[in-house]
């Protein structure tokens, strides 16, 4: 059985003094056999987080990627330098970037791909906005998005992690219901197997307003395999609540 993966999304939040106490909290908060856990905080806190989280369960992943290797990309930063603070996962496609950074199907695949070349396993976005809910495209939507991270990364496929996630649930209070989310995922597990066939080792987690009150009945859905929580991620007692429900 594949382990569930709780990832903490703490966008552009946190301190240096805020993000020991909340590790702290987090440690001494976590089961004695916790689902897979991890962090995806802002890249130069890597090394602090680094030091906080060594020895622990607590895993480490970056909110972002190069799609490049190196060189002249001011300001970008490469998956080898995030492999050298001990960064597990990226977090790609985000519907903050692709809204606020342009990023394209493409670009996304691109990321998880290089992320994938240098050992840090992509978390790949995808999501429907509201309109396109409404107007009876969320299939359609989320399979575009996902087709080419699949067409890009071919047989490495089996070693991505998704994150459905509904934008008008991001950040809103409004989640799917497990019904509405397990809808989806059974629709990307679909097209990943018709890709893959490990792909039902594939997790694929569910991402918008996840929280201790909803995250249990979510988490029980047959294709639903972890979160990706944001704000309730920044509390410890609430990331600590959605970590015991996916246990
Ligand atoms: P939220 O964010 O839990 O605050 O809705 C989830 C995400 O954007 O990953």
């Amino acid at each position: 059985m594949k382990k569930e993966l709780i990832a903490g999304n703490w966008k552009m939040n946190g301190s240096l003094a805020g993000n020991e106490a909340l590790v702290k909290a987090l440690l001494a908060g976590l089961p004695a056999q916790p689902c897979e856990v991890a962090v995806c905080v802002p890249a130069l806190y890597l090394a602090q987080l680094q030091a906080l989280v060594a020895g622990s369960p607590i895993e480490l992943g970056a909110q972002d990627v190069s799609m490049h290797e190196s060189g002249a990309y001011t300001g970008e930063l490469s998956a080898a330098m995030l492999r050298e603070f001990g960064v597990r996962y990226a977090i790609v496609g985000h519907s903050e970037r692709r809204q606020y950074h342009g990023e394209t199907d493409q670009l996304v695949a691109a990321k998880a791909k290089t992320a994938l070349a240098s050992g840090v396993t992509p978390i790949v976005c995808v999501g429907e906005t509201l309109a396109q809910r409404e107007a009876g495209k969320t299939e359609e939507v989320v399979k575009r998005q996902l087709a080419a991270v699949i067409h890009t990364n071919g047989h490495c496929i089996s070693e991505i992690v998704v994150a459905y996630e509904p934008v008008w649930a991001i950040g809103t209070g409004k989640t799917a219901s497990p019904e509405q989310a397990q809808q989806v995922h059974a629709v990307l597990r679909a097209q990943l197997k018709a890709a893959s066939a490990q792909a039902e080792r594939i997790r694929i987690l569910y991402g918008g307003s996840m929280n201790a009150a909803n995250a249990a009945q979510l988490l029980s859905q047959p294709d639903i395999d972890g979160g990706l929580i944001g704000g309730a991620s920044l509390k410890a007692q609430d990331f600590l609540s959605i970590i015991a429900a996916a246990l």
